[in-house]
């Protein structure tokens, strides 16, 4: 049985100490992932962003904010783990600068200059040991595999599972895993705990204890 490390739900980035950026992420394909996980006998982490989305009580739990905080937990926490499933949607901007009072209202337009905050999948696909693997989540809009395939690629992810914008917040999902050449390896659609169950028996197969 393996430990595995399962990032999920939005980050937020502050512009002030009221207001933020973040996505419209629930944690629900998070969620799902952790209790197949847990149903299959691994033991399971997750690192989550703030979510309504009420997790299995049989994975441990770290709660985080902003996308700085999920890498530096993800990290310390992939160590002691043999996978990552990152399903999280971290937010990709930050503020340049955080304004550490209340903006205040001019009458005139707010101009805010963002910067791209760390990759926690790449930055953990990049260092992962020969005994580690990881799969990462794609969801685009358009080309989807195409660019699933190059996201896979960037990120040294082992698999990835692409997924379109109807997956955010919602109950279903449609998707479907890429192997590292972009081959579909499976095409599951239907509510995220059947989809969750099919993706871990493909990793299972494949990475965890490999035919
Ligand atoms: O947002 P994007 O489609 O690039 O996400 C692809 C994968 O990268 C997902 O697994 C997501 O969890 C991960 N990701 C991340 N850190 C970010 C952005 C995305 O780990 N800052």
């Amino acid at each position: 049985m393996a430990r595995i490390l399962i990032t999920s739900g939005p980050t937020r980035q502050y512009l002030d100490p009221v207001r933020y950026l973040t996505n419209a992420s629930s944690g629900r394909m998070g969620a799902a992932l952790a209790d197949a996980a847990l149903r299959l006998g691994h033991e399971v982490v997750i690192v989550s962003g703030p979510v309504a989305v009420d997790y299995p009580a049989g994975a441990q739990l770290i709660s985080i904010e902003t996308t700085d905080e999920m890498l530096d937990c993800a990290r310390k926490t992939f160590a002691t783990c043999e996978g990552l499933i990152g399903a999280a949607a971290p937010c990709d901007y930050m503020p340049r600068f955080i304004e550490p009072n209340k903006i205040s209202k001019t009458g005139q337009p707010l101009v805010l200059e963002l910067i791209e905050t760390p990759d926690v999948v790449a930055t953990l696909g990049q260092a992962k040991r020969s005994d580690q693997w990881v799969v990462g989540f794609a969801l685009e809009t358009e080309d989807r595999h195409f660019r699933a395939t190059v996201k896979l690629q960037k990120k040294h992810c082992d698999l990835i599972v692409s997924n379109g914008p109807q997956a955010i917040n919602s109950a279903d999902n449609e998707v479907e895993l890429l192997d590292p050449v972009g081959e579909v390896i499976a095409a599951v659609t239907g509510d995220k705990h059947h989809v969750a169950d099919e993706l871990l028996s493909h990793i299972h197969d494949r990475l965890i204890c490999p035919i």
